[in-house]
Formats: structure tokens, C-alpha cells, sequence
């Protein structure tokens, strides 16, 4: 169903909203990907959500609020540091995981003593929010192992007729999820455990002590969040990161493609008859475009996807962090 991004029409939310008040999912934009919604305090309407995606039960789901006072609702402690990361990035692509409070249906948080909350940016995720009045559970809206959609139609190809009704309002802004930080002991620094659309910088300009740990094989393997293994952000092919002169070596017997942003690179494959996907030189339109490109990759029935290296300067950590993903 489209829906205005700038100023949702009514009808479209109330159909929207009596979708989720029958128990059904919600397929609706955010400013980072698309997520599939339930009301997020109702265990069996949030068992939904895993059905639908073929999800393992025990993966953590993001509770979505309207703001600070819905939040803290739903933690057990909300601490000064949630407070301030709240007042400096909400609405927007920053969750918090926080203790949470027993109002949380264990299916939320996949038996853990935490929470993660987030307030969105989307004019369409937030009047959806107010018009149900309670927290919306959405992980992206993509099967298990899939790529997040970043547009409505990702959502159709990914999950078919396993959701109700999907909102489209167009390609989503970041078209990267959101970074995720762990606030849950006062006495520890809190650790980022997503690298996503708000930026380290951003968040060290309010909490100076955050830790980040770059993803390693190692790291992924004790990983303290199960939905954060690498594999759940790939495309179908096999991906490989390489240098822009090995963007042109053979592969025999593969449909191969390339997903490059230098002029080095498109220089280099400008006759060469395989697939190529030029994205921005920029990090975040970079970002915006990268998971598209993967669905077209699917689409393609491509085996090997090279993708160019990206500089490692800290604008692109989310993207080489989904890179690293979709190459282990
Ligand atoms: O941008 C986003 O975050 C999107 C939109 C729809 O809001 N949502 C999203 O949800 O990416 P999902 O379920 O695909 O990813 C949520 C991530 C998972 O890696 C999960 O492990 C982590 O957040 N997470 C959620 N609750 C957590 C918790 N209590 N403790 C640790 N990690 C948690
Ligand atoms: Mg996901």
C-alpha cells in the first residue's frame, strides 16, 4: 500500500494499525531499512514475526517507542547514559540495549535480561507507533540470512505472502541498519555491538568511554548477540572483497560480477562484458545503495560477487562491517 513519506495519510496508518490490532504483521519503512511489525508487548503476535521470517527463536528483536517516556517503560534501570544517548539521537538510527523491565515478553528479548529500543525517524514508522499506542516489534523485514530491505519490493521478494500488508514509501534514507550500543551495566564502558547508520564519532561526542571492536572471525564467534553472527548479511553469491586490479582476474565456469566505486575500478572493467554495480564514492550514499545492489545480485543469479575494497576510514564502518559480513 504507498504511503506519503512526508505526511502518511491517516487511512493508510488506521488500515495499518487494524492490521496489527487483529494480530497480523506490518511490513513499514524506516529512515534505516524496512522492518516487519508487530505490537511489540503481545508474545503470540510476536511469535509471528519468527514464522514469518524462518527465524530462530532466541534472536533479540528491536522494540520501537515514540520517544524517551515509552522507553524507559520498558527498562528495568534507565541510566543517565540512555538518557543523554536518547536526547542526542532519538528520533534516529541509534538502539540502546538496556535492563528491561518485566513488561517484556521473553519472545522480545530471546530470554535475555535486556532490551533493545529505539525511537525511528520515519514520519511513517511514527505515526504508526502513535496511532497503536504501544511499542512495535520489527526486526528488518527480510527472511532469515537475508539481506534488509531498503525498498518495498525487497520486502515482497523476500517475504512473499508472509506478511500482511507492506507500507511502501519509497527507498529508505540510510539503507543501513542501526548501530546498536550496550548500556546494560553502569559499571562497565558501553560496547557497540552493531556498527551501523550513527556514526562512532557521533556517539563518542556523548559517551567518550564507547568501545567498538571491529568485527573479526574471532569477535563474530563470541559475539554476546546471537543475531549479530556474519552470515546474516549476505547476498546468494559467494562475495569477495579484493583490490581494483583483481577485479578483471577469471573465474572460469562462474556468472561473476563486481560491485566497485573508484574511478581505478570502473576504468579497469569498462570492457569487460560481466555485471558490474557502480556505487557512490561517498560512505553514506555508498551505504544506501549497497543492499539494493545485493538484491539485483540475487536477482541476477550471479555465483561470485567481487566487491572493491572501501577505504578504511571511520565513515565507512558500517559499510565494512557488512562487508566483512557478506565475505566470511
Ligand atoms: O535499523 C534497524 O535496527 C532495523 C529497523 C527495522 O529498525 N531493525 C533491525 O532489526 O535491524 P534486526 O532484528 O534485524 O537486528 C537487530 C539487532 C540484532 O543483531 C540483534 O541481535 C540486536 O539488534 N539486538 C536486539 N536486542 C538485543 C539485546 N537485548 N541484546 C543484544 N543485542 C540485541
Ligand atoms: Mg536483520
Amino acid at each position: 500500500m504507498p504511503v506519503s513519506r512526508e505526511t502518511p495519510e491517516p487511512e493508510v496508518i488506521l488500515a495499518a494499525a487494524e492490521v496489527l490490532a487483529r494480530g497480523g504483521l506490518v511490513a513499514f519503512p524506516t529512515e534505516t531499512v524496512y522492518g516487519l511489525g508487530a505490537r511489540g508487548l503481545r508474545a503470540d503476535e510476536v511469535e509471528k514475526i519468527f514464522v514469518a521470517k524462518q527465524r530462530p527463536s532466541g534472536h533479540p528483536l528491536i522494540l520501537h517507542v515514540d520517544g524517551e517516556a515509552m522507553a524507559s517503560a520498558l527498562a528495568s534501570r534507565w541510566s543517565d547514559r540512555a538518557s543523554r544517548l536518547a536526547r542526542a539521537f532519538w528520533p534516529g538510527p541509534l538502539t540502546l540495549v538496556v535492563p528491561r523491565a518485566p513488561s517484556v515478553p521473553d519472545v522480545v528479548t530471546g530470554g535475555l535480561a535486556t532490551v533493545g529500543l529505539r525511537m525511528p525517524r520515519h514520519p511513517v514508522a511514527l505515526a504508526l507507533i502513535a496511532r497503536v499506542g504501544e511499542p512495535l516489534a520489527a526486526p528488518s523485514a527480510n527472511a532469515h540470512m537475508h539481506v534488509s530491505p531498503t525498498m518495498a519490493a525487497h520486502v515482497v521478494q523476500s517475504l512473499g505472502d508472509r506478511v500482511d500488508l507492506v507500507l511502501d514509501a519509497g527507498p529508505c534514507d540510510h539503507g543501513i541498519e542501526s548501530t546498536v550500543i550496550d548500556l546494560a551495566r553502569d559499571d562497565e564502558a558501553p560496547r557497540v555491538l552493531r556498527a551501523g547508520a550513527a556514526s562512532l564519532d557521533a556517539i563518542r561526542a556523548v559517551v567518550p568511554e564507547a568501545v567498538y571492536e571491529p568485527l573479526t572471525v574471532a569477535t563474530d564467534v563470541a559475539r554476546a548477540s546471537p543475531g549479530l553472527a556474519s552470515k546474516h548479511y549476505a547476498p546468494r553469491a559467494r562475495v569477495v572483497l579484493v583490490d581494483a586490479p583483481h577485479l578483471v582476474d577469471e573465474h572460469p565456469g562462474l556468472r561473476v560480477g563486481a560491485i566497485v566505486w573508484s574511478e581505478e575500478a570502473r576504468a579497469l572493467l569498462a570492457h569487460r562484458s560481466r555485471t558490474v554495480f557502480t556505487l557512490p564514492p561517498d560512505p553514506e550514499a555508498f551505504a544506501r545503495a549497497l543492499f539494493a545492489t545485493f538484491y539485483e545480485a540475487d536477482a541476477a543469479g550471479l555465483d561470485l560477487l567481487l566487491i572493491e575494497r572501501v577505504p578504511a576510514t571511520p565513515p565507512w564502518w558500517a559499510v565494512t562491517d557488512r562487508l566483512a559480513r557478506a565475505s566470511s
